[in-house]
């Protein structure tokens, strides 16, 4: 067998620590017996794991991740690498609703973690000077890729949405952001020309959402106006969080 080289070892850590704090655990399963007696060279005595703390609503938000399960309810399942459920702090005020996984997503089971997901995680981070893991939580209308990243359908979106709205029901964040037309327009349940309607404050499903554009756009169309766009989105969702 081959040994994995140190960045997918890198890799592989990083993402089972994110999945553990998707999973609402704050601290990491630690035998620490096994580290002291490894220090001595004494054989290892593995002790009961230190008990774990998780907050209600990461509770909550597992209960709906354990209902998804290896869900088959739509033909995005056959295509599939990963479920990508969403990341992020279950605690956070903000909730960002993008489309749907792409290839890196769907390789890696999380959500923005490609070029768009760069792009969010720098407006998020240098444009609203929050921290992406702490203050936000990221998903999708989808959960699986849809082939050749074509937009998703509508017995797709109709599969995923229930399991969208429990989760923002076991966030209970002050703002949801939805990321481009085809995220805006599946949450007012209506085709939302995006460049037109960003900017403006709506209702989903009892909580207060902003649309904006998606990142991928902006990567497409990198101008000063879109920028300027998000930038004055974000200043809005800022304010609406007291920040
Ligand atoms: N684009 C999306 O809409 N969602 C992702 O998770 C990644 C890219």
């Amino acid at each position: 067998m081959q040994t994995p080289d140190r960045s997918s070892l890198l890799r592989e850590l990083k993402n089972q620590l994110l999945y553990l704090k998707d999973a609402g655990y704050s601290e990491i399963p630690c035998e620490t017996e096994l580290f002291s007696k490894a220090a001595s060279f004494e054989s290892p005595q593995p002790t009961p794991a230190k008990i774990m703390t998780k907050s209600k609503k990461a509770n909550q938000l597992n209960q709906v991740r354990e209902e998804l399960g290896d869900c088959t309810r739509c033909k995005l399942a056959q295509g599939r690498k990963n479920i990508v459920f969403g990341s992020g702090n279950p605690q956070a005020d903000l909730v960002f609703v993008g489309e749907g996984p792409g290839a890196d997503e769907d390789e890696q089971g999380f959500p923005f973690v490609g070029r768009a997901g760069k792009k969010l995680t720098e407006i998020i981070e240098k444009g609203m000077n929050l921290d992406r893991e702490k203050d936000t939580y990221i998903c999708n209308i989808v959960k699986c890729r849809p082939p050749g990243n074509r937009d998703p359908e509508k017995e797709e979106i109709e599969a995923c949405n229930p399991f969208l709205v429990q989760q923002l029901k076991a966030i209970q964040p002050k703002v949801v952001v939805a990321l481009g037309k085809p995220a805006a327009s599946t949450l007012l349940g209506r085709s939302v020309p995006i460049t037109k309607e960003r900017g403006t404050w709506h209702d989903y499903e009892g909580f207060k959402l902003m649309l904006t554009l998606h990142p991928a756009y902006l990567l497409r169309a990198y101008t000063i106006e879109n920028r300027k766009a998000v930038h004055d989105d974000m200043k809005k969702v800022l304010k609406a969080l007291g920040r």
